[in-house]
């Protein structure tokens, strides 16, 4: 096997990424062979040459993109187990990951890369593909010693007849044959009906020349009666010259009681007249051809039965490591009957062993027992040893664990890579001796491929598992940056820690440090309101004295731990079986407490520790921002009020001094207000158009009161001050940052739709929307109160002068708005 210098080929348009890429894996992996290729053309073709152990593409590249690349790549049967990682800055958003993992990608980066990321990544993809090249390999090899073997064989038996048709040949030999005392003759007289065998004939099948007779009870006592048959009904022919010689495979039982595989050749001899008068043969003993042809046969068998179960395996295009371990079981059985078959894995860090996959008749029975590494069983005797173990009789093995009572015989077979044992192949019958050392042989040879398939399996499903978490981490960023509400993201981020760490309940709750109390928050997956109502003190709780002493708990098996650390008392309904309790902490402060909660057995590998950390990390994020966020508001809220009593007591100070009637301010602004709703004014310029109806008359504080407060009509120079109380308020007002958006109405209130008001003389539309509701609203109100200079209109009156004016002073539209709208009330 010649071992070949890994290789990676970077397929990307731009010749400087490729330079640069060219930099970073010369320093971090000199041992590889770097190739390039500047579009997914070239790169395909140099693919097809080269075999690399992994592919690095790029997304956008002109005529080709990268996602046609791979999808062409994994067509490819040569190229479809190459691992394929994506490298993009473009195209680093969520569609494009799973389009990645769609067209079958393994890997994705996004750039700017992280190079220790993916040297990582670099060196996973190789093992895969080291893993995928070494099966091929061993299935050529394979092939290729059925086929030797077949050849070889072949040949051996070409011989052997060759040598047998050759002594045939001659008629002579065939004559002298009969005079020698070792070989098997007999010499049949038909006249007298006597029959001469020679001393080599009785030999043959184990007896001295003198203890049988020459009888031709003897042929027939010791040849297998349908053989006799078919040699009568030969000699017939013989005689009746229908064929001149014959040549007849028969057995005949040896003295000592086997089966001796004999060749009879027989011809007839007549007399001048043409009348058969004898008929003479020889015997020769082809047991051992028999033997090597039945070898053949089962070696043959043997070999190609393997051949095909494997080819089974190697097939299989996106191994998922059930469904594998699903057709090891199932391609094993077909060999056998009354029989179980399980598959046992062993798991990282844990004394439990895992049955991936158990078939048969008794399966569920079998299925129910639990084995464990450290515990008594065959299995875990050959986990230890590495060595096959085949009992004949289960019954009497001390050893033996029972899991279904009907077993007889049992083998075991290890799963090996290299020399790790990763699991056993068991058999279990209901038959005594049921395992022959053939079955043995064929077993293990499979069980070398299952546990390489096996091996590939997991590592394909670990990097893609790592591509998908990767995946959720982003997800979960993205709802934290995108959403100041935590029920929001933390739901995200529950889910994602359900589905990934396959748990069955999650909870979070936060800390409140004024009075250092911890408050639930959200959970998932729970059937009872049991935390819901949640406030622990300090300490208190496994939660509490997770947050006190600020680092994790992990209870593998809460009904057996006594510390009455559980304070909800409904928390024993729920079942739960493990805790996992984590402190979520952010900038070095405490926020709040991760639990997670499982009702069976929990067993987290390295890979979800940290996947977990990452999350726990994520979460203390999202609730500092929260905390943050309402601080914010807080303080936002607190401004908001002390404006709005300033407003407030401007416009009542003015109400007095332009003595106009308690309330005129509220209800100018609830009928704008209305009004601004409507007409479909968003909620937040709604704020403004509140803030500038009630401030609309601020400028009249500029106004004299000789004028502001005059019974009579005011003259033309009076009115020039008056037209004034717009601007001034608008030179107020404008400074102040926070009303400049209210600006509108205190500005533009007194301009007219048809251009002839003030202090700008605005026309239609280019007075703003506010001013024009606020217009209506005010010459209604002004007109139904009582002002120094006049008594109020009657309400009929005041509506007959706006209708009037519709078109002229107002905005007819606003106009239809206001009229049926007042109307109703
Ligand atoms: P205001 O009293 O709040 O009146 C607002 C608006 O309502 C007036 O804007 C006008 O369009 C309308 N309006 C009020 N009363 C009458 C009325 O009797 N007849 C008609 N047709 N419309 C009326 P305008 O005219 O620009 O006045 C602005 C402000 O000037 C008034 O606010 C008020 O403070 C003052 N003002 C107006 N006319 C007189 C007046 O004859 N004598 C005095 N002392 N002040 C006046
Ligand atoms: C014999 O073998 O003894 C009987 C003759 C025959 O083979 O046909
Ligand atoms: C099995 O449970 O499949 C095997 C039992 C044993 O190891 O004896
Ligand atoms: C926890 O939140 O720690 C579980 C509830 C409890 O301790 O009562
Ligand atoms: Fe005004
Ligand atoms: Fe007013």
């Amino acid at each position: 096997m010649e071992i070949k210098k890994p290789c990676i080929l970077a397929i990307d348009d731009i010749q400087d990424n490729l330079t640069s890429l060219k930099a970073v894996l010369q320093d971090a992996l000199p041992e590889f062979k770097l190739l390039t290729a500047l579009d997914g053309k070239s790169g395909i073709a140099l693919a097809q040459a080269e075999d690399p152990d992994v592919i690095l593409l790029d997304i956008v590249m002109p005529g080709m993109d990268g996602f046609a690349v791979c999808r062409k790549l994994k067509a490819d049967a040569e190229l479809s187990q190459t691992p394929v990682v994506f490298l993009t800055a473009l195209k680093t958003d969520q569609e494009s990951r799973v389009r990645a993992l769609e067209v079958g990608a393994e890997g994705f980066l996004a750039k700017p890369l992280d190079e220790s990321e993916l040297i990582a990544q670099i060196r996973a993809m190789v093992k895969i593909k080291a893993a995928n090249r070494r099966q091929r390999m061993e299935k050529e090899e394979l092939s290729a010693l059925v086929a030797e073997r077949t050849r070889e064989l072949e040949k051996e038996l070409a011989e052997r007849k060759r040598a047998e048709a050759d002594l045939e040949e001659s008629e002579e030999r065939f004559e002298l044959a009969m005079n020698a005392s070792n070989d098997g003759l007999f010499d049949w007289d038909l006249k007298t009906n006597a029959i001469y065998y020679s001393p080599g004939w009785k030999k043959m099948i184990g007896y001295e020349d003198h203890e049988l007779p020459n009888d031709f009870s003897v042929w027939e006592k010791t040849t297998a009666p349908e053989d006799v048959k078919k040699s009568w009904e030969l000699q017939q022919k013989l005689i009746s010259k229908q064929i001149d010689r014959f040549v007849l495979e028969f057995k005949m039982n040896h003295k000592d009681g086997h089966w001796v595989d004999i060749l009879s050749r027989a011809k007839a001899i007549f007399d001048y007249k043409g009348k058969a008068i004898r008929i003479v043969g020889t015997h020769t003993d082809i047991s051992e051809r028999k033997q090597a042809e039945q070898r053949l046969k089962q070696s043959t068998d043997e070999l190609s039965r393997l051949y095909r179960a494997s080819g089974a395996l190697l097939t299989s295009a996106s191994p998922n490591l059930e469904n594998l371990a699903q057709a090891i079981v199932k391609a094993v059985l077909v060999e056998f009957e009354h029989t179980n078959c399980s598959l046992i894995l062993v798991q990282p860090n844990s004394d439990l062993l895992d049955r991936v996959a158990v078939t048969g008749p008794y399966a569920d029975e079998v299925a129910q027992s639990e084995l464990r590494l450290s515990g008594p069983g065959l299995v875990p005797d050959v986990i230890q040893t590495g060595g096959i173990i085949n009992l004949p009789d289960v019954t009497t093995n001390p050893s033996y664990v029972s899991n279904w009572k009907s077993a007889h015989s049992e083998i075991a077979v290890p799963l090996k890579v290299g020399e790790r044992v990763i699991g056993v192949i068991d058999l279990q019958s209901e038959e005594p001796d049921a395992f022959s050392e053939q079955d043995e042989r064929l077993i293990s040879s499979f069980a070398a491929r299952a546990a390489l398939a096996i091996e590939n399996a997991r590592l394909f499903s670990s990097s893609k598992h790592r591509l998908k978490r990767l995946v959720s981490l982003r997800e979960i960023d993205k709802a934290i940056i995108g959403s100041f509400d935590l029920r929001i993201s933390l739901n995200v981020l529950l889910e994602h820690l359900r589905s990934h760490l396959n748990v069955d309940a999650a909870a979070v709750l936060t800390y409140q440090k004024n009075i250092q109390t911890l408050t639930f928050s959200h959970s998932q997956g729970f059937r009872t309101a049991a935390l819901q109502h949640t406030n622990l003190r300090l300490g208190k709780g496994y939660a509490g004295k997770v947050a006190l002493e600020r680092s994790k708990i992990a209870i593998p098996d809460l009904k057996q731990d006594e510390s009455g650390f559980l304070e909800s008392p409904y928390l024993k309904n729920e079942g739960f079986r493990v805790y996992y309790g984590l402190p979520l902490i952010a900038k070095g402060e405490l926020v709040g407490v991760l639990e997670i909660f499982h009702r069976s057995a929990l067993k987290l590998d390295d890979e979800m520790e940290d996947f977990l950390s990452a999350l726990t990390g994520q979460a203390a994020i999202a609730i500092d921002n929260i905390n943050l966020f309402s601080d914010l508001q807080r303080s936002n809220m607190d401004l908001e009020l002390a404006y709005h009593a300033t407003i407030e007591g401007w416009a009542k100070a003015l109400e007095m001094r332009d003595m106009e009637t308690e309330g005129h301010s509220r209800r100018v602004v609830n009928l704008t207000m209305e009004i601004a709703l409507r007409m479909g004014l968003s909620s937040s310029e709604q704020v403004h158009i509140r803030r500038g109806a009630l401030l609309h008359d601020i400028g009249k504080m500029g106004v004299p009161d000789n004028i502001l407060q005059k019974p009579g009509k005011l003259t033309e120079e009076e009115w020039v001050i008056m037209r004034l109380h717009p601007v001034f308020a608008y030179n107020w007002l404008s400074p102040i940052q926070y009303l400049r958006p209210a600006l509108d109405i205190p500005y533009s209130h007194h301009e007219r739709w048809d251009g002839a008001g003030y202090p700008r003389g605005l026309k239609g539309e280019q007075i703003p929307l506010a001013s024009r509701i606020f217009a209506i609203v005010d010459v209604f109100d002004a007109l139904s109160s009582d002002r120094p200079y006049r008594k109020a209109w009657s309400e009929e009156k005041a509506l007959e002068y706006i209708q009037e004016q519709s078109g002229k002073h107002f905005d007819p539209q606003v106009v239809d708005v206001f009229l049926p709208m007042v109307a109703r009330q």
